[in-house]
């Protein structure tokens, strides 16, 4: 018993109204104040929510929320992570109350660094998600989670053995290029959950390279990439399709540093799964824009 899916990522932000413009304007995210706090809440699917903002002296990555199926997986789950010599603390009641969820395990993930939360039993909102924008919503149904997160890591070997053998992912794929060196994990039918990259120059280890969201429609994408053009948002990667998993998506520049991808039409990994090997990320399009 493993990771389900990728739950929630919080985001420590120096330019709150900037990053309220981009989720709103670009991506329709659902804000969702906090009573008497400046943090916001960020909610695109039946959960209450899945991004939290926190408004920050520096721009870092926060928390990175991974979920599980119960109490029993979160409970299986913390004893593989002792028995690695990890120092796992139980969710306070104030913090399981922040995160809406029943039950989570906090810790520092060994390879990557980042702080990271094991969690199971989400609170589901009552009604509808409400987009800020008309968009048809994102495909993060059937268990699939929030999106895609890939990451710069320093040793690629360790941090892939510990996401297979502790966490439970299973390799997607392999791509290198130039001098890029990836590899793809799943954890539930999306084709990555986590991407991990060995760290070059300029691109040091334990950097969030950036955050996918998968739209449900082709045209959600398509006039998000225009409002991103009309507002001046910097965009990182033209419009294009990746190789391995086939997302059609583009990447901009989040006021924070990092960029995020919105992406539609990703295939899904079944159970016959078989792994490939890569020697270029994208089919078509997808040209590098930024540095
Ligand atoms: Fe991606």
């Amino acid at each position: 018993m493993g990771i389900s899916s990728l739950g929630y990522v919080t985001l420590n932000v120096s330019d709150l109204a900037a990053w309220l413009d981009l989720t709103t304007s670009v991506f329709g995210l659902e804000v969702r104040h906090r009573a008497g706090e400046s943090a916001v809440d960020l909610r695109m699917d039946a959960y209450h929510h899945r991004l939290s903002l926190y408004p920050a002296a520096h721009d870092s990555l926060g928390v990175v929320g991974w979920e599980v199926a119960s109490m029993n997986a979160l409970e299986a789950l913390g004893e593989a992570l002792q028995a690695q010599g990890i120092d796992i603390s139980p969710g306070s009641a104030d913090l399981c109350h922040e995160r809406r969820v029943k039950a989570l395990y906090r810790f520092t993930e060994p390879h990557i660094g980042i702080a990271t939360e094991i969690y199971y039993g989400p609170l589901m909102s009552n009604t509808p998600f409400t987009p800020s924008r008309g968009i048809a919503g994102y495909n993060t149904g059937d268990g699939l989670g929030l999106g895609h997160l890939v990451f710069w890591v320093r040793d690629l070997q360790a941090t892939l053995d510990f996401y297979l053998n502790v966490l439970g992912f299973k390799i997607s794929d392999y791509i290198a290029w130039d001098d890029n060196d990836a590899i793809f994990l799943h954890c539930n039918p999306r084709h990555h959950s986590l991407a991990i990259m060995a760290e070059r120059p300029g691109r040091p280890a334990g950097v969030l390279h950036h955050i996918m969201l998968e739209a449900q429609s082709r045209d959600d994408v398509g006039y998000g990439y225009d409002i991103v053009r009309d507002k001046g948002i910097p965009v990182m990667i033209e419009p294009g399709k990746h190789s391995n998993d086939h997302m059609q998506s583009f990447y901009l520049r989040t006021p924070s540093g990092f960029w995020m991808e919105y992406g539609y039409g990703a295939l899904l990994v079944g159970p016959d799964w078989e792994i490939k090997n890569y020697d270029q990320p994208m089919l078509w399009g997808h040209r590098m824009v930024g540095p």
